[in-house]
């Protein structure tokens, strides 16, 4: 009797605080719980486009999705978000602990990233560079957009392995959260598509073209290649190397965007990729095997390489194009033609002028970006 005494009053404060927050003409449902007061009235929604720098070097056009166009208080709410451990199920883990800076935003150097439960993942994870020209995403191209991937870690099992509600909540109940969602979309409510479009700007504006290679391009720059460099670059975009033939496209973005199979593994039937890569996503036998192509900008700083990880640096790398390419039913086309009998076999200066060209790719810039940094 006594307990249900002291209830009662606390009952009655609840009831009338949820009627106190009805009564105001604020719109906001909080699927959390009781929700906090802020004054909406004092923040600016004024949108302000986001200035993306030009680089000679890459596309001119830079895309931006016309859903989602990216405003400087998107991107400054998007690198919270990708810095912030909040969206983890335990809160230990943030899209940047997988996704370091320094590594071209990759994780730190290891084969396999290991989610919040400790346990590892069966890919390495991507570079995030010049994505905002990359229509499919992942190593298999399984999200179609920046947004459609951003909503994907946090409810992964082995990733950051939490529930989207939960995220929400965590978000609803931090006033800063609160006036930074108002302020970028003019919110009230956060719901998780607003989350994935904010990091989705902030990863639009990771662009790197301001490596010693763009530099060199640029009349009157007073950067230019070596000897060495220059052989390798030359060798790289002709029928020496081959390289080319994926690893270019407009713009100097050193992919194609496309799927091939580049030769990894060797095969009895189309059933033994370990890893199907494309082939998982559109259930064709002849896409086993497929990934997409990388862009080898920082390329020297995302060991180790490929979908699994298994060069551990790019003289590897050049090794296998020279000498280890494995022929397969579906291999790529440039693959069967070009890169018959194990690959291109390149002499030892020919390798080495390879790994010297691209490393002329990495973007110090880039990687020391203070716009790209943690804001916390
Ligand atoms: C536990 C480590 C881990 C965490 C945490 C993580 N990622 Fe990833 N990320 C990966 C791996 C591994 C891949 C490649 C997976 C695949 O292709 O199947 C990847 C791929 C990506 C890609 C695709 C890039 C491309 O070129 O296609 C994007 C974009 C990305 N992650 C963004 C994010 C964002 C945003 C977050 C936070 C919401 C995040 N990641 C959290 C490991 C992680
Ligand atoms: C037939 C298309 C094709 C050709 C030709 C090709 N590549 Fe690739 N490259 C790919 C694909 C696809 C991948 C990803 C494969 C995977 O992970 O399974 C890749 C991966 C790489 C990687 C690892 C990138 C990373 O982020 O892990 C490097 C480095 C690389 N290639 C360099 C080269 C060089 C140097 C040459 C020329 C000697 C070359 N490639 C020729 C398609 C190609």
């Amino acid at each position: 009797m006594k307990t249900i005494n002291s209830i009662i009053p606390i009952l009655f404060v609840f009831l009338i605080s949820i009627v106190a927050c009805n009564c105001d003409d604020d719109p906001t449902s909080n699927p959390c719980g009781e929700d906090i007061q802020i004054e909406w009235q004092s923040i600016d929604t004024t949108k302000q486009a986001y200035p993306f720098p030009q680089y000679p070097t890459l596309p001119q056009t830079i895309p931006n999705n016309p859903d989602n166009p990216a405003t400087i208080a998107g991107v400054e709410l998007g690198r919270r978000l990708f810095y912030d451990p909040i969206l983890s199920g335990d809160s230990t883990q943030s899209c940047a602990s997988c996704h370091a800076q320094g590594f071209g935003f990759t994780d730190n150097l290891k084969a396999f990233s290991t989610g919040i439960d400790g346990i590892n993942g069966r890919r390495n994870a991507m570079a995030l560079i010049n994505l905002t020209w990359v229509p499919r995403l992942f190593w298999d191209g399984r999200a179609t957009g920046l947004e459609d991937q951003a909503l994907r870690p946090v409810t992964d099992p082995i990733e950051m392995h939490n529930t989207w509600e939960n995220a929400v909540c965590d978000l609803m109940s931090s006033p800063d959260y609160r006036q930074r969602f108002y302020k970028a979309f003019g919110i009230k409510t956060i719901t998780k598509e607003d989350v994935a479009n904010a990091i989705a700007q902030f990863e639009r504006t990771l662009i790197s073209g301001t490596a010693r290679y763009d530099l060199a391009t640029i009349p009157g720059s007073g950067v230019f290649l070596t000897e060495q460099e220059y052989y390798g670059y030359s060798i790289f975009f002709n029928e020496v190397a081959d390289c080319f033939h994926c690893h270019t496209g407009s713009g100097s973005l050193f992919t194609d965007n496309q799927f091939h199979n580049n030769g990894l593994d060797s095969v009895a039937t189309l059933n033994d990729y370990p890893d199907k890569g494309l082939g998982e996503v559109t259930k064709e036998l002849q896409d086993n095997g497929y990934f997409r192509t990388p862009t080898l900008r920082n390329i020297e700083l995302t060991a180790p390489y490929m979908h699994d990880g298994r060069f551990q640096t790019l003289e590897e790398v050049v090794d296998h194009y020279s000498d280890h390419v494995k022929q397969a039913e579906n291999v790529d086309p440039t693959i069967k033609v070009f890169f018959k009998d194990g690959g291109k076999h390149l002499s030892p200066d020919d390798k080495a002028a390879v790994v010297a060209f691209l490393k002329t790719l990495t973007d110090t810039a880039f990687v020391n970006n203070p716009a790209f940094k943690s804001p916390f």
